[in-house]
């Protein structure tokens, strides 16, 4: 694939590409690709910020294998990466008669049909996954909010039904949706437990945690506690370990198919953990559902200040192959952003 050049024509866009699976500095290319025009309920978006998420750098490595028989045998059928969208309303579908040229928005691509993915100039999604962007936030933190953001607030509020005199435990409590999950447990009024390494204790206190298992020293399914809800965003514990530390009525949240690796990676767990749901234990999968509603109840939480988008490190959209793999890497602090600077410059 040819690098891009510096100018854009009005038919084209500037865009990270991936046309084979692999590491994401030797499969993802700077390209111009053609920009694409909205569908008459769509949105064309010029982008400002967008995320790495965890579907992102999975596609990225073609992983775990059987992804592929979806994504595309030998090559990804989709070329572009991402899907949280923060940008300003460049052009309209003929049905969309509440957002305007021009008006600051923010939303997903998530679950929809729209394509090219976010890391580009422009993104295309379905007007009834954008709303305004709230003014109290920046279009980094709109565009690093959104997959972890509705995905925690589906799992603690909907799924978890967190609040007042009810236990919730987090494990991956220091990543994207765990500093979400945290700050939205306690915005609900729930007794938050956050299981993270030594370095991130002081972190996930900081966000409200009441309580914090350092993982590197004790195993929260061998405690005496027990917990009404257990959000599990890494899955390194048997599904029947978790659920030995739940309440009678508790509820196990498997979010995670763990490393990766192999033809499968932890989708076995997590079928296994489905398998229990069926028996045992009450065990509920959630989803990123990126529609108006949740979108406006995010916007609502971070505009208030109930809640705050914590970004470990923004890139810029040139660099989007170090962002993907420094999250690869398992180890970020909430969110990866990766911004989107004037045409002149992105490349
Ligand atoms: N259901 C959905 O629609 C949906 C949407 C988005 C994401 N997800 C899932 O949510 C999961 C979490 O994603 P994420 O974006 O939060 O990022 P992530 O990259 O999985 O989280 C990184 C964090 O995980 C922590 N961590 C690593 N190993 C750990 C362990 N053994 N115990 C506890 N914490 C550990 C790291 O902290 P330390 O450095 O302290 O270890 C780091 O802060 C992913 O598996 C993803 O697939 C699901």
């Amino acid at each position: 694939m040819p690098e891009s050049t510096k100018t854009t024509s009005s038919a084209t866009m500037a865009a990270i590409v991936q046309h084979r699976y692999g590491a994401p500095e030797q499969v993802l290319t700077r390209a111009q690709i053609a920009r694409p025009a909205p569908g008459a309920d769509e949105v064309l978006v010029r982008m400002r910020a967008t995320s790495v998420n965890t579907p992102d750098w999975l596609a990225v490595q073609g992983t775990p294998r059987i992804l592929r028989l979806q994504a595309g045998l030998r090559r990804p059928a989709a070329p572009v990466r991402g899907s949280d969208i923060a940008g300003i309303v460049a052009a309209v579908g003929t049905n969309v008669t509440d957002l305007r040229i021009g008006d600051e928005v923010f939303g997903s691509q998530w679950g929809t049909r729209s394509r090219p993915g976010t890391f580009a100039e422009y993104a295309l999604a379905p007007a009834d996954h954008l709303i305004p962007k709230p003014a109290e936030l920046s279009f980094e933190e709109a565009g690093a909010s959104v997959m972890s953001g509705i995905t925690a607030l589906r799992a603690v509020r909907d799924v978890g039904r967190a609040g007042p005199g009810r236990r919730i435990l987090i494990n991956g409590a220091s990543g994207g949706v765990g500093t979400f999950a945290i700050q939205i447990a306690k915005s609900l009024g729930a007794h938050v437990t956050a299981v993270c390494s030594t370095r991130n204790i002081e972190f996930v206190q900081s966000l409200g945690a009441d309580e914090v298992v350092d993982y590197t020293r004790d195993d929260y399914t061998r405690g005496a506690q027990r917990y009404d809800v257990i959000l599990d965003n890494v899955m390194n514990h048997p599904p029947a370990a978790n659920a030995a530390v739940l309440t009678p009525s508790g509820t196990f949240i498997p979010n995670s198919i763990g490393d990766a690796g192999g033809f499968l990676g932890g989708l076995p767990r997590i079928a296994r953990a489905q398998l229990m749901g069926r028996g045992s234990a009450d065990v509920r999968s959630v989803t990123c559902v990126p529609d108006r509603p949740n979108l406006r109840d995010l916007a609502a939480l971070l505009a208030s200040g109930d809640i705050a988008v914590i970004i470990e490190r923004t890139y810029p959209l040139n660099e989007a192959a170090a962002a993907i793999a420094h999250m690869l890497g398992h180890r970020a602090r909430g969110q990866i952003a990766v911004t989107i600077p004037s045409a002149d410059e992105i490349f």
